[in-house]
């Protein structure tokens, strides 16, 4: 079969563990021809790829990013972007594509599967582990194992200087860095989309905790995280030119309200893209790599409109149409159960 590939939205670690994967099972066990789409939808529209093939990827195992490029926005956000997909399935003779993408790339394979008829099989990523009918998309262990690490390093220095220590992880829609890499690291208070917060229940922790005799506390915030209704005062949303609010810095406005309501001298840090840069963990090169084994079985057994997931440490297919348009949130449990236990 020949077969394109195609990395989408955000990068994340592992999406060329899971390419090298798709290769290796693709040429030498099922004899096919591959292609590499470049930046995502608009290599495809615009047909600019490269041939891959074993030899190309040596390497590639642990590298970081995407070599293939990738972008935001679909071909439905252009008249002619539906007709210069086909076409481009029909000048490449392709037989199938494999679109290795979060929410946003996964649903357009899906809406393209559905309104075109289009042999298409998609691959969960995003640091953000918010993708529905997976256990875990690959790269989010690396990001919480990065952001961890900073957590560490902040304790060090918050607790020379009694500090308190603002983290900001990414985290859009939901809190899987911050409750993974809070409990982790020992965070004081973890702040999450899913659950608005109080900015005076949060001083409260931190007042407990100071009044132990424990000065130095790490307070980790997920990007999305937003104040309960009246409580606090939010930030004005800035959109990017998909329609997207730009996150990124609700760590200074929590650090400012902490300080000034205790009065305790408190720093933010703010880990942005560094969560999604170099190389992936050991866990998700396995990860990837299972995923990507799978993806290009999943187009022999000609599995259209179906995603590989993991479930219960198994790789099965689920549809695509039963995944997208929603998000997975965090485990409550595993926030209040848990993670609750080590507040204040
Ligand atoms: O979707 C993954 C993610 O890392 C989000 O957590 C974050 O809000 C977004 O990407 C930022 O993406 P960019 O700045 O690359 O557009």
């Amino acid at each position: 079969m020949r077969v394109g590939i195609l990395t989408g939205g955000g990068d994340c670690p592992g999406l060329n563990a899971v390419i090298r994967a798709i290769v290796r099972k693709g040429e030498t066990v099922h004899g096919d021809e591959l292609i590499g789409f470049h930046d995502a939808w608009d290599g495809v529209m615009e047909q600019r790829f490269t041939q891959l093939d074993v030899a190309s990827l040596r390497g590639m195992l642990p590298r970081g990013g995407t070599f293939l490029g990738t972008r935001r926005g679909s071909p439905y956000d252009h008249a002619d972007g539906l007709d210069r997909v086909q076409e481009a399935f029909r000048e490449q003779r392709l037989d199938a594509l494999i679109v290795i993408g979060g929410n946003g790339s996964l649903t357009v394979a899906s809406k393209l599967f559905d309104d075109l008829g289009l042999p298409i099989v998609g691959v969960p990523k995003t640091i953000d582990n918010d993708v529905v009918g997976t256990d875990l998309t690959f790269g989010f262990n690396t990001a919480v194992q990065i952001a961890t690490d900073a957590i560490d390093r902040l304790h060090t220095t918050a607790e020379s200087h009694d500090r308190v220590m603002v983290v900001e992880v990414m985290g859009r829609h939901s809190g899987w860095i911050a409750t993974h890499a809070g409990i982790a690291g020992g965070a004081t208070v973890i702040l999450i989309p899913e659950r608005p917060f109080d900015i005076d229940e949060v001083c409260e922790h931190l007042r407990r905790r100071h009044d132990r005799g424990r000065y130095a506390s790490i307070v980790v915030v997920a990007e999305g995280c937003e104040p309960r209704e009246g409580t606090m005062q939010g930030r004005d949303k800035v959109y990017d030119q998909f329609g997207h609010v730009r996150l990124g810095g609700v760590a200074e406005t929590i650090a400012n309200a902490i300080e000034q309501r205790t009065g305790f001298e408190t720093r933010m840090v703010l880990l942005g893209h560094v969560q999604r840069g170099g190389t992936p963990t050991a866990f998700d090169r396995v990860l990837s790599t299972r995923y990507g084994v799978s993806a290009i079985d999943a187009v022999h057994l000609s599995a259209w409109g179906s995603m590989v997931a993991l479930q219960c440490n198994d790789i099965i297919n689920v549809p695509l149409r039963e995944t997208v348009g929603r998000t997975r949130g965090v485990d409550m449990h595993l926030y209040h159960e848990v993670a609750e236990v080590f507040f204040g």
